[in-house]
This record gives C-alpha cells, structure tokens and sequence, in this order.
C-alpha cells in the first residue's frame, strides 16, 4: 500500500476560566502549598463549573486548532476524542463534537487509554492517515478530571486539573511530522489507578455513591514509581524506532502529573534542564489533555519550532504508555 506523509496542519487548546490554587485547597482538606509544591510542583489547576462537560471543553480547543490549520469543518473526513471523563457513557463525546462543530462528513470516535489517551488517538489517526484511508483528522484530547474526583481525599484531589488540546492533521506527499510512535500497556495493574464504579462491573448504585466508587482511586507512590520507568523506556524506544539518538531531541514534552516524575525522567535520559517541557505547575495533570496543551504551547510559544525534533511521553491508568517522536 502506498505511504503518505501526516502534517500537523495546525493545533489549539482551552481550559476554563476558573482557577482552583492551593491556598483554595486548604481551605477544602488538610493540606498546604508548601506540601503540594514540593512533592508534586503543581501551583494551581483550572476547573469546569456545573454546565460545563468535556465536550464544551473539547470544542473551543477544536475551534483554535481549526483556525490555527486554516481548515473548515466541512473538510474533516474524521474527530478523534481521548478521553476518560466522556460526556456520557454514549454517545461518544466525539459526536458530540462533531454534533457542535456540525462537521457532516466526519465520522467521530472516543479512545480510552487514560493519560496516554492522546497518543493512543494519534497513532489511529497517523495509520488512517499514512495508508492514504483519509486526508484530514481532528485529534482531540479532552477531561473534566475535577468531575471525578473526590474532595475529601487529599492524596487525589490536589492532584487534577480541567482542560482540552487539539490537533489537525493532515495527509502530506511531500512532508512527514510524525516519525514513530510505540505504544504499552499492562493491564496487571488495574487497581493501582481507576475509577471502580459506574460501569458493568459495579453500575451506579445507592452504595456505589456511598462510598465515592465514581471518583479516582490511586496508590500514588505505586504509579510513581512505574511511571518514570515505562516513560523512560517509550521515549528510548520511539527515537530508537526513527534512528535518532536522545541527544538528537530539541524537546522532550512528558505528561504533565508530577513535577519529580519529570525531572526524574530528564536526569535518567540525560537531558538539560531547557530541553524538558513543564508547564503542571499551571494545570495540575489533566490526563489526556496534558499533553497536546503541552506541545501547543511548546509550539505558541517558540519553544518548538519548525525542523525540530520533538518527543511527546505519556502514562496513565491501565496502566498505559506511549511516546510519539515529532519532525516539526
Ligand atoms: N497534603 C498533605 N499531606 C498529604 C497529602 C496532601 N494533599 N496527600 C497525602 N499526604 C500525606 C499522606 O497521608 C502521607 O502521610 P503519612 O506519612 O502520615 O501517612 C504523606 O503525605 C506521604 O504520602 P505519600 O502518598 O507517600 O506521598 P508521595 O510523596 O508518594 O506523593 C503523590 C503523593 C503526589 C500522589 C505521588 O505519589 C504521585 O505523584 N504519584 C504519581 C501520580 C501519577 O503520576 N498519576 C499519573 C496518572 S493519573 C491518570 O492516569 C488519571
């Protein structure tokens, strides 16, 4: 089958205007800034109000990268949605983007592969797109983590933060942006980090909502530690797949949970400081949107710039992994 280029035509983000800092937080359970900043980096996280679902989230990010590409919504043959935090548990919260956008052509679909989501969502779209199936995709990586989260557990609640990333990509005969993606899973750690209730296995229930079963339960201390490892390997993996080297990288974009897990994963690659992208002291983790507001921002701002090689990384409750190398 021939092989076509995927371009980035254009990308775009949007998280709610309310902020949640710290200090807010004392004020909800036992904790301080002083702790929230030194074991996770995180300053402040924006959250939804009462009206607001991913899907609100998802469109204006979608609007952004739309105008940013310089693409109309009728040219979209597909809308893509990483999410774990879907509007309903269907429709996917992809038809209600599509529904938003009124894109007619495009059909749309939700991933589920929680902080990994959004890189899970490109390698579908960069396969649709390289066999020359379809031409322009909208990836989106969407959540309102605030909506599950549980505010009397201070080990989790600190944590989370609201937002949306999108991205236009587009089929290319003379350019590629997007040269290897490796892909993880391990589901033997299921317990480690998940939402036990409002599914198949434990639908809603009086004594579900009794005992908080719809918010995130995590052994943060667990993750910890097999995240640094498995983002380490990703990243590794997906130069090596490209035959580049870990000093080859202009930046190195990692999923946005804890500052430690960052600067752990940039001393083990050997990476200098400036070439490790942080921005969670802004957002707190917002799972599958974490990383495209990253690299929008990385892009904004200069710090990714055209002829740059650039590494997204990403970890997340399955658990999941994965990294995606960039030729900007
Ligand atoms: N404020 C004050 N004290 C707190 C808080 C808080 N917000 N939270 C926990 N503590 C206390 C604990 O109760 C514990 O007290 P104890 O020693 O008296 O028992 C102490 O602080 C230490 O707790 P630990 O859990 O050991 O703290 P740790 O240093 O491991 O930091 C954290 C916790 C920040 C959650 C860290 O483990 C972490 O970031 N883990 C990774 C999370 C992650 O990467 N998630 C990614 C995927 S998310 C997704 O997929 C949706």
């Amino acid at each position: 089958m021939e092989k076509f280029g995927v371009k980035i035509l254009g990308t775009g983000s949007y998280v709610p205007e309310k902020i949640l800092t710290n200090a807010d937080l004392e004020k909800i359970v036992q904790t301080s800034d002083e702790w929230i900043t030194t074991r996770t980096g995180i300053k402040e996280r924006h959250i939804t109000d009462e009206k607001t679902a991913t899907s609100d989230l998802a469109v204006e990010a979608a609007k952004r990268a739309l105008k940013d590409a310089g693409m109309d919504k009728d040219e979209l043959d597909a809308i893509i949605v990483a999410t774990i935090t879907s509007d309903m548990a269907f429709p996917s919260t992809a038809c209600f983007v599509q529904k938003a956008l009124d894109a007619k052509k495009a059909f749309a679909f939700d991933v589920s592969a929680a902080c990994s989501g959004f890189i899970y969502g490109l390698a579908v779209a960069k396969s649709f797109i390289e066999t020359g199936q379809y031409k322009n995709i909208l990836l989106i990586g969407a959540e309102t983590l605030t909506k599950i989260t549980d505010w009397t557990d201070r080990s989790t609640c600190v944590l989370f933060g609201d937002g949306a990333g999108a991205m236009v990509l587009s089929r290319s005969d003379k350019e590629n942006n997007i040269l290897s993606v490796y892909l993880g899973s391990d589901g033997s750690y299921d317990k480690l980090l998940y939402q036990p209730a409002g599914g198949s296995r434990n639908p809603a229930s009086e004594e579900t909502l009794k005992n908080k079963m719809h918010c995130i339960k995590m052994e943060g201390k667990e993750v910890f530690k097999v995240a640094v490892t498995k983002m380490r390997e990703a990243a590794d993996i997906a130069l090596e797949m490209a035959g580049k080297k870990r000093e080859d990288l202009a930046l190195l974009i990692p999923h946005q949970a804890n500052l430690r897990i960052i600067e752990a994963i940039g001393k083990r690659m050997e990476l200098p400081e400036e070439k490790v992208f942080i921005n969670v002291h802004k957002y707190g983790n917002m799972s599958s949107a974490t990383t495209i507001i990253a690299f929008d921002e990385a892009r904004k701002s200069g710090r990714a710039k055209a002829g740059d090689l650039v590494e997204l990384i990403a970890f997340g409750g399955g658990f999941t992994w994965g990294a995606v190398l960039f030729k900007l």
